[in-house]
């Protein structure tokens, strides 16, 4: 079983990039190492019934100790470049002064990384609040904005020779919506007014940001990574159809709308007008300027049908169809018309995919892994990548979700996304099938 691209790709030339993906929380541990303050997940996981078996980051995959190993596996792939994230509250203290050893941590990291050739994509926030700034209302409060400048502001000047590529956050949508609408991440609050508020006063970060990376980092791009499902509706009837259009526009349009076309989705205005967050003059301008790339984490497609209540409700997809180990549908054909949808819908900017994978039930048997199922996933989503690039979207990496297996935040430990695989008693990484054969692919383009 190979992943395989057809001769004339063109993300088999040197102007397509591949590489992994990490985030900080999800592998660093040492979270009260070095002055690292408690962030959001910190007490999250503290907080009993919210993550599964009551895992926490404290140990995770120790990459805060073993990161020259783990550079070593990264660089053994074969891959172009690595995107990881930066924890605010290993950087920056409370009076919102530096870190000098939380930053000596990533500056030899991304020294490291330029060292072996490898490009570096950095996420600022991936997800990591400083606790003390959720004490004061989190991403509900727009002063949260204003500090994350501040610590951008600091990341950006101590680390940005190093950097090929900043995104500003990581995933909006899950940072708000999961974690101040749903309630099912950090820091658990469950309201359409908190959800909808945190994800204005996140994409005005990050529209406040962008100048100051631009003036300390001028040689590196910048931009921001959405994640988004294509949602299919569970039927023809016309109620259903409707499901899904609300489903796409409070999920997709409400983060990528704004980013490019300077407002929130009209759609709202009438249909759902509590989803509206307060929005201050100037804001929007704010929010639009020009970045140099969009990142898009994709993994999985969403059936719906119409709901009295909620107007939309997942349901099962009707066919026969494969899921992961974390209970996602395989859809890789979702995947290219998504991608072919946004490349009608909006005028955008170069793309990268920055996070795609498959959560398997890997077992190490001898040394081996045999994910077969990550193998076929990841070469049917390479393949709608290539598709999307034939049809006309420009599109200039794709980064493997993930580099080795990690915290996978409400669902801890349990969940394996990883190409190589961790055994979490020793900390020993074995390079699984997938990652041989990712490996191949990237070899074959010599
Ligand atoms: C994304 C997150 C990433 C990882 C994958 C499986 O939503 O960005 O950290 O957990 O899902």
């Amino acid at each position: 079983m190979t992943i395989s691209l057809p001769k004339q790709s063109k993300m088999l030339t040197k102007d397509f990039t591949f590489g992994v993906a990490t985030a900080a929380f999800q592998i660093e541990g040492a979270n009260t190492t070095d002055g690292r303050l408690p962030s959001i997940w910190d007490t999250f996981c503290a907080t009993p019934g919210k993550v599964l078996n009551g895992d926490d980051g404290s140990l995770a995959c120790d990459h805060y100790y073993l990161w020259k190993e783990d550079i070593e596996l990264i660089s053994n792939l074969g891959v172009d470049a690595y995107r990881l994230s930066i924890a605010w509250p290993r950087i920056m203290d409370k009076q919102g002064r530096p870190n000098e050893k939380g930053i000596h941590f990533y500056r030899e990291l991304l020294k490291s990384l330029k060292i072996k050739g490898i490009k570096t994509f950095v996420t600022l926030y991936h997800w990591d609040l400083p606790q003390h700034l959720e004490d004061n209302g989190g991403w509900v409060n727009r002063d949260t904005a204003y500090r994350f400048v501040d610590y951008v502001n600091l990341a950006t000047l101590e680390l940005g020779k190093w950097v090929d590529a900043w995104s500003t956050f990581n995933e909006p949508f899950c940072s708000a919506i999961l974690g101040y609408e749903y309630g099912i991440h950090a820091p658990g609050l469950a309201s359409p007014k908190y959800g909808r508020q945190a994800a204005h006063h996140i994409l005005l970060a990050h529209g406040l940001a962008l100048p100051v990376i631009q003036q300390n980092s001028p040689q590196s791009q910048v931009g921001i990574v959405l994640n988004m499902n294509r949602t299919y509706a569970a039927s023809a009837k016309s109620e259903d159809q409707f499901a899904a259009l609300v489903r796409e526009t409070l999920d997709n349009q409400f983060f990528i709308e704004p980013l490019l076309n300077g407002q929130y989705p009209k759609l709202l205005e009438k249909l759902l007008p509590e989803y509206l967050p307060t929005v201050l003059p100037g804001d929007m301008e704010i929010i639009s300027q020009p970045i140099d790339f969009i990142g898009m984490n994709f993994y999985t497609c969403n059936h719906n049908e119409y709901d009295e209540k909620t107007l939309f409700k997942d349901v099962k997809n009707q066919q026969q169809v494969e899921y992961t180990d974390i209970g996602w549908e395989i859809a890789p054909h979702a995947f290219s018309e998504l991608l072919i949808n946004l490349n009608k819908q909006y005028n955008l900017p170069p793309m990268f995919i920055t996070e795609n994978g498959a959560a398997c039930a890997d077992e190490l048997i001898n040394g081996e892994v045999n994910d077969d199922q990550r193998v076929r996933y990841l070469d049917g989503h390479i393949n709608a990548v290539n598709d999307a690039i034939e049809a006309g979207v420009d599109i200039r990496g794709y980064f493997a979700w993930s580099l080795m297996d990690n915290f996978e935040w409400a669902e801890g430990y349990s969940k394996r996304f990883g190409l190589c695989y961790v055994d979490y008693k020793t900390q020993k990484r074995t390079i699984k099938r997938s990652g041989h054969a990712y490996k191949a692919l990237l070899e074959s383009r010599k």
